[in-house]
């Protein structure tokens, strides 16, 4: 499996070339995002205030408000051609629903996932907090539909129940549907707000990079999210790579951001969160639902539907540089070298190795961190004939820098047989 090293560069000429275009035919490779109608967005989010008016003023878990607010979006993706499932979340409050909706076609081996909670709190309507997000993500989603474009990578986007009690409709999804196939997922939530920042979790990750494109591109260059904690932390635990938008909840914004990005300085970038004024008319930045919605577009378009939608290589991750033969009875070394990672390694760092051999028990394999601790990887096993090795390992890298010079050691422990390291990869 090969990654192309990709195409920062060509991202952004085609995005550049997308914007100044304006609607005309692109010379370049990739299909351009559409730009969503904001109008269409408040139109959903009207819907919600809606719903919250005729349920008692909000559409928190367990109530009669989040269930006609998961009605609404069921109905609207069914209609447009998805296919929509209801899962009951049995630890969620009241059993609610989430709503999960596949676009048929794409690799499911690649799922590209995208989320927001559907759920407020008690207090108001939730409009901000977090039918922007739904409301948005909704939006993008009928657009796919409608534009139909061909996609190489499996989309698939959720609504959660009961975010506020604790993660617990995307917690439900992780543990009973499990993660296997989702190659990353983006999730969004507070994309309104009135005071509004624009924050990226994970900003360096590799799925963040159609966002903070966007962003800069519309002049409203992202900073890391500070704040915390939504869908995405679920997913980022069972070893998901995330992203994650949001303008802000109550922390408040800085000169500095006040400066750079409009809006008042030492005010929260939504006053009203968690409370009842978290409401239509008055509690949306439609400028900043407007450009939350189409950075999420572009990174639908970026990262599922281009033909060389290839993801930006992760800066977290190495890849060996070509095949080294194992000699008899000898240890042999391969680098691979990570920069701009600017963390430590995870907790949860894996190692996949593609090695040919003849008698695979020979082998003695250990990474080796730039500052050359060693990390057992497999031991020899003078009963395992088996031929190569294919396998991928988990590391505990925490105490680790890691950028640097990386390298898997591979000890040929018995006689007679030899192989080659086809490829190894490191992801931190
Ligand atoms: N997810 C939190 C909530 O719903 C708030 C939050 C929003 C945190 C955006 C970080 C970023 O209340
Ligand atoms: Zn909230
Ligand atoms: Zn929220
Ligand atoms: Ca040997």
């Amino acid at each position: 499996m090969s990654r192309r090293p990709l195409l920062a560069v060509t991202g952004a000429v085609a995005l550049a070339a997308s914007l100044l275009t304006a609607g005309a035919a692109s010379a370049a490779t990739t299909t351009a995002a559409p730009d969503i109608d904001v109008a269409a967005v408040q139109a959903h989010l009207t819907r919600f205030q809606s719903i919250a008016d005729a349920n008692g003023g909000n559409r928190a878990a367990g109530t009669t408000g989040y269930d006609r607010s998961a009605d609404y979006v069921a109905a609207e993706l069914t209609a447009a051609g998805f296919d929509v499932t209801r899962q009951t979340c049995t630890g969620c409050y009241g059993q609610d629903q989430n709503i999960i909706a596949d676009w048929p076609g794409g690799d499911t081996s690649q799922t590209i996932m995208l989320g927001a909670h559907l759920d407020g709190v008690r207090s108001g309507p939730g409009i901000n907090d977090n039918a922007s997000g739904s409301a948005a993500l909704l939006e993008v989603a009928l657009t796919l539909a409608a534009q139909d474009p061909t996609v190489t990578r499996h989309l698939r986007f959720a609504w959660w129940a009961d975010e506020e009690s604790g993660l617990r409709g995307s917690n439900h999804y992780v543990r009973t549907t499990g993660v296997s196939g989702i190659e990353a997922y983006l999730n969004l939530d507070m994309v309104g707000s009135s005071n509004a920042g624009y924050f990226v979790d994970n900003i360096n990750g590799a799925y963040s990079a159609p966002f903070r494109e966007y962003l800069t591109s519309v002049g409203a260059a992202p900073e890391e999210m500070t704040e915390c904690c939504s869908d995405d932390g679920p997913f980022r635990n069972a070893g998901v790579p995330t992203s994650f938008l949001s303008t802000g909840a109550s922390a408040r914004k800085t000169t500095a951001q006040a400066a750079k990005w409009g809006g008042t300085a030492g005010r929260s970038f939504d006053p009203c969160y968690h409370s009842s004024c978290d409401s239509l008319p008055g509690n949306i930045n439609v400028t900043a639902l407007d450009r939350m919605t189409d950075a999420t577009a572009h990174a639908v378009w970026t990262l599922a539907v281009d033909d060389d939608g290839t993801p930006p290589a992760d800066p977290c991750t190495a890849v060996s540089a070509g095949p080294v033969n194992i000699v008899d009875h000898t240890t042999v070394y391969s680098p691979a070298t990570v920069s701009a990672c600017g963390r430590s390694g995870s907790a949860t760092a894996s190692v996949t190795v593609d090695i040919t051999h003849t008698w695979r028990g020979d082998l003695v394999i250990r990474l080796l961190a730039p500052d050359g601790t060693a990390y057992p990887v497999a031991d020899f096993n003078d009963y395992d004939s088996a031929d190569d090795v294919h396998a991928t390992y988990r590391v505990n890298l925490s105490g680790e820098t890691a950028d640097g010079s990386w390298r898997l050691s591979v000890q040929d422990h018995g006689p007679g047989d030899t192989g080659r390291i086809d490829s190894w990869r490191l992801t931190l």
